[in-house]
C-alpha cells in the first residue's frame, strides 16, 4: 500500500473518499463529482449525520461522503481510521485505481487517523487464503491525503509497515513462527547494518548462563528457546540505551497446568510481545533516530509432555533468586524474569520496558482498547504514556505499590510466580518482573506492558479486524524518536 501527503490536489481524482460536516459543501473541488455531490445533498440523500456513508458515481468517477455530524472536532484518530476504514471498503471503490482522501480537518489528529485507517484498518492475513484470480488486494491501495502534513504522513505510513509486519509474525502458525523463525527473521531485518549487532543465547548458552526460569518454561517443547538480542546504537556510544524486551511465547499450552478450549486455540498469538519488539526494530532501522536501544526477543513454547516442569517445582533464575512455580501456565513471567535480570546486569540500560500478553486479567480489567502499563517511574511511564496517546496505541496505567510484595510471596521459595487467588492479577504478574529487572538495583528504571488485550483482539475494535494487531510497535517507535529528541 502507498500513502502519501499533498496539498493541492493530484490533476486527476478518479475516486476518492470525502468527509463532510453537517450541512456543509466538500472542501476539495472535484468538478463533476461536485455537482452530484450537491446535487445528493440538495435532494436529502445525505446530510453529513454522524455515521452516514454513501457512495455516489459520476461520468465513472466515485466517491463515498462520511458524514462528520455538526461537531469535527470531537473526533479522536481512532474514530477517523474506523470511518475511513468503512469508506475505503464501500463499493465502488477499489484499489485497482488511485484514491483521494479529504478529510475534514488538516491537523495531527485527522492526519495520522487517515493512515491506521488505511494502513492498519485494510490489513489483511491472507497467506493462508487460496488467493482469487484478479481479485484486487487491499496492498494494491495507492492513496493520497489532501493534507499540509505529507512528511508525518508518509513515516506514520512507514511505521504502520512495521505494526503490520509484527501482525504477520503474530498470525502465523505457532509451529512457523517459532524461536528460529525468529532469529531468522531478526538477522534478515539487521542484514550487515553497522549500526546493529544480533547476538543469539541457544539452549546451551541460557544453560551454562544459569537462565533455568526460561529453560523450565521451555521444557515440554520440542523446540529449542532463544534469546535474542539486536543492540542498536544510533547515538552517542555512551549514552543512555532503552531496553525493550518482549515476551515471544510461540505458543503456550499452559503446561501440565493445561488450558482448556475456548482459551487455548489464540495461544499462537502469545508472542506478541516478542513480535512488537521486532516491529520496533525494524522501524528503528527505517527511521534511524538517534539513540541507543535493545531490543529482546525471548523465545520459548509452554508446551505439554513428559520433560514439562511440574507445578510446585521450585527452579532457581539467573540473579540467584529461587522461584515456586505455582502454575504452570504462568510462564511469560518466568522466561522475562530471567531476560529481565541477564538484560540488566550484562547491558545496564537506561531503562527496561517489558511487553507481553501477560494476564488474561487484564481483559478483565481494561478490556481491548487499552494496554495495562505498570511502572515504579513516573517519568518513564509519562513519556510511554505520552508516545502511546499520539500514536493512538493505547495505554492505561494501572498502579504499583509496596504491599504487592506480598501477593507473590511463598513459604518455600523466594517469590512465586502466581499471586493471591482472583486478586489484581495483572498488577501480580508485574509485580514478579519488576523485582527481576530491580535485583541488583533498586533504581533501574522499568515499566511494563500487558498488551493480552490489545496485541490480539478476538473482535473488530476501532480499525483493527481481529487477530494480532502490532500492540506496542507505534507506542516504542514513537518513544524512541522523542529520546532521540532529548
Ligand atoms: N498468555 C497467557 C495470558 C493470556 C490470556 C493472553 C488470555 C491472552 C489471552 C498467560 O501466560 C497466562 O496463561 N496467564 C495466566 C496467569 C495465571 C495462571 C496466574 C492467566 O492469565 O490466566
Ligand atoms: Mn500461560
Ligand atoms: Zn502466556
Amino acid at each position: 500500500m502507498q500513502i502519501i501527503g499533498q496539498k493541492t490536489l493530484p490533476k486527476e481524482v478518479s475516486q476518492a473518499v470525502i468527509f463532510i460536516k453537517k450541512g456543509k459543501k466538500p472542501k476539495a473541488d472535484l468538478g463533476g463529482l461536485n455537482t452530484a455531490i450537491e446535487s445528493a445533498m440538495e435532494h436529502g440523500l445525505f446530510s453529513g449525520e454522524e455515521g452516514e456513508i454513501i457512495p455516489l458515481t459520476a461520468d465513472g468517477r466515485a466517491v463515498v461522503l462520511v458524514g462528520c455530524g455538526d461537531k469535527p472536532g470531537g473526533w479522536t484518530m481512532r474514530k477517523v481510521g474506523a470511518a475511513l476504514k468503512k469508506a475505503l471498503q464501500t463499493k465502488p471503490l477499489t484499489p485497482k485505481r488511485p484514491a483521494l482522501i479529504v478529510p475534514w480537518r488538516d491537523d495531527e489528529t485527522w492526519a495520522l487517523g487517515c493512515v491506521y485507517g488505511a494502513s492498519l484498518g485494510l490489513y489483511k492475513w491472507d497467506r493462508y487464503l487460496t488467493p482469487k484470480e484478479d481479485a484486487p488486494l487491499p496492498r494494491d491501495w495507492r492513496l493520497t491525503v489532501l493534507s499540509k502534513r505529507g512528511a508525518a504522513i508518509e513515516r506514520e505510513a512507514l511505521i504502520c509497515d512495521g505494526v503490520n509486519f509484527a501482525r504477520d509474525l503474530g498470525n502465523e502458525n505457532a509451529d512457523v513462527a517459532d524461536a528460529d523463525f525468529f532469529e531468522k527473521t531478526i538477522r534478515k531485518l539487521v542484514g550487515d547494518d553497522p549500526r546493529c549487532r544480533v547476538e543469539v543465547l541457544n539452549e546451551a548458552e541460557l544453560r551454562e548462563q544459569g537462565m533455568n526460569l526460561h529453560l523450565a518454561v521451555n521444557q515440554g517443547s520440542a523446540k529449542p528457546p532463544k534469546l535474542i538480542i539486536a543492540s542498536y546504537r544510533g547515538g552517542k556510544k555512551k549514552a543512555p540505551c532503552t531496553a525493550f524486551v518482549g515476551k515471544g511465547m510461540t505458543f503456550d499450552s499452559g503446561g501440565l497446568n493445561l488450558k482448556p478450549s475456548g482459551g487455548i486455540e489464540d495461544m499462537r498469538f502469545d508472542m506478541c510481545g516478542a513480535a512488537a519488539v521486532a516491529g520496533a526494530l525494524k522501524n528503528t532501522l527505517a527511521l534511524g533516530p538517534a539513540c541507543n536501544a535493545l531490543f529482546v526477543c525471548v523465545m520459548a513454547e509452554n508446551a505439554i509432555g513428559p520433560r514439562a516442569c511440574k507445578p510446585g517445582d521450585v527452579v532457581r533464575g539467573y540473579c540467584g533468586k529461587t522461584v515456586e512455580i505455582g502454575n504452570t501456565d504462568a510462564e511469560g513471567r518466568l522466561v522475562l524474569a530471567d531476560a529481565n535480570s541477564y538484560i540488566a546486569k550484562n547491558y545496564k540500560p537506561e531503562s527496561i520496558i517489558n511487553i507481553a500478553t501477560l494476564t488474561g486479567a487484564v481483559l478483565i480489567a481494561l478490556g481491548l482498547d487499552h494496554a495495562g502499563l505498570m511502572s515504579t517511574h513516573d517519568d518513564l511511564a509519562e513519556s510511554l504514556m505520552k508516545s502511546a496517546e499520539t500514536s493512538d496505541d493505547r495505554v492505561w496505567r494501572l498502579p504499583m505499590y509496596e504491599e504487592l510484595r506480598d501477593h507473590v510471596k511463598s513459604d518455600v521459595a523466594d517469590i512465586k510466580n502466581i499471586g493471591l487467588p482472583k486478586l489484581a492479577g495483572t498488577l501480580a504478574g508485574a509485580e514478579f518482573l519488576r523485582q527481576f529487572a530491580q535485583h541488583d538495583n533498586e533504581k533501574q528504571a522499568w515499566a511494563h506492558l500487558d498488551v493480552a488485550g490489545t496485541a490480539m483482539p478476538n473482535r473488530e475494535v476501532g480499525y483493527f479486524s481481529p487477530g494480532a494487531a502490532g500492540a506496542g510497535v507505534r507506542l516504542f517507535t514513537h518513544f524512541l524518536l522523542n529520546r532521540a529528541k532529548k
